[in-house]
């Protein structure tokens, strides 16, 4: 089996005072040496984070990249060379908030992942339905859709999400059922989308908690979680860390 993935995802959360103690709570726990931890943050923190973080296993990235790859004239823009800089090791791109907020498409898309793997960071390239595509019968054709730019990336080291926009900070998690036979599908599609014979790592995200994570980890081709709200609470996300080992 390969190493497990537990990533936290902060979101528009943090200041410098509350990221410093929910650090030191991590900082208490023991980390297993078999799962592969992240956090990413939002920009500002990503240096404080990688500081403070350095004498751990746990890795810091970040939750979207700019278009532009050169330094220039873009006002308000974070390079993926500058978030490499900070120290991020990885980078969140096409998250369904960014999409549904910043009407992020394939197009763009492209270029985020791209410009992320040119300065060295590993893309976790997220993908998800939304309700009403599921409830039309929708969600593979989505799915597919979404995962179409990864032709271009054959040999590409990333990691794919499956967050179904429905379950995303709603409570409501996705069947162990629906999310294997979704990253089954998910594994068949990158398959034949790229002839790439290496396994993407495939996390599941979406209302993942302490309570349900062992189930959902032990979910055939799952191979970890992107965790939103519940990477807020330091002893919740090491029970999902720890749920990680079982
Ligand atoms: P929640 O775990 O809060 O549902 O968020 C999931 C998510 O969007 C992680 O990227």
């Amino acid at each position: 089996m390969q190493t497990p993935w537990i990533i936290g995802n902060w979101k528009m959360n943090g200041r410098i005072d509350r990221n410093i103690a929910l650090i030191n709570a991590f900082k208490t726990f023991r980390l297993p040496e078999k799962v592969h931890i992240g956090i990413a943050s939002s920009y500002p923190y990503i240096h404080q984070l990688y500081t403070e973080l350095q004498e751990t296993s746990i890795w810091v990235g970040a939750e979207d990249c700019s278009q532009f790859y050169d330094d220039g004239a873009y006002t308000g823009e974070v390079s993926a060379n500058m978030l490499a800089d900070c120290g991020a090791k990885f980078v969140i791109i096409g998250h369904s908030e960014r999409r549904t907020y910043f009407s992020e498409n394939n197009d763009l898309l492209k270029i985020k992942l791209q410009n992320a793997l040119s300065a060295g960071l590993l893309p976790i390239f997220c993908v998800g339905e939304t309700l009403q595509e599921r409830e039309s019968g929708q969600e593979e054709k989505v799915i597919a859709s979404q995962l179409a730019i990864l032709r271009d990336f054959a040999d590409a080291s990333m990691i794919v999400a499956y967050e179904p926009v429905w379950a995303i900070g709603t409570g409501k998690v996705a069947e162990p059922e629906q999310i294997q036979a979704m990253h089954q599908f998910m594994n068949e599609e990158i398959l034949s989308i790229t002839g790439k014979r290496d396994k993407i790592p495939l996390l599941y995200g979406g209302s993942v908690n302490a309570d349900n994570a062992s189930i959902i980890l032990k979910t055939s081709c799952v191979d970890g979680a992107l965790v939103g709200g519940a990477s807020l609470k330091a002893d919740v996300f090491m029970r999902i860390i720890t749920a990680a080992t079982e």
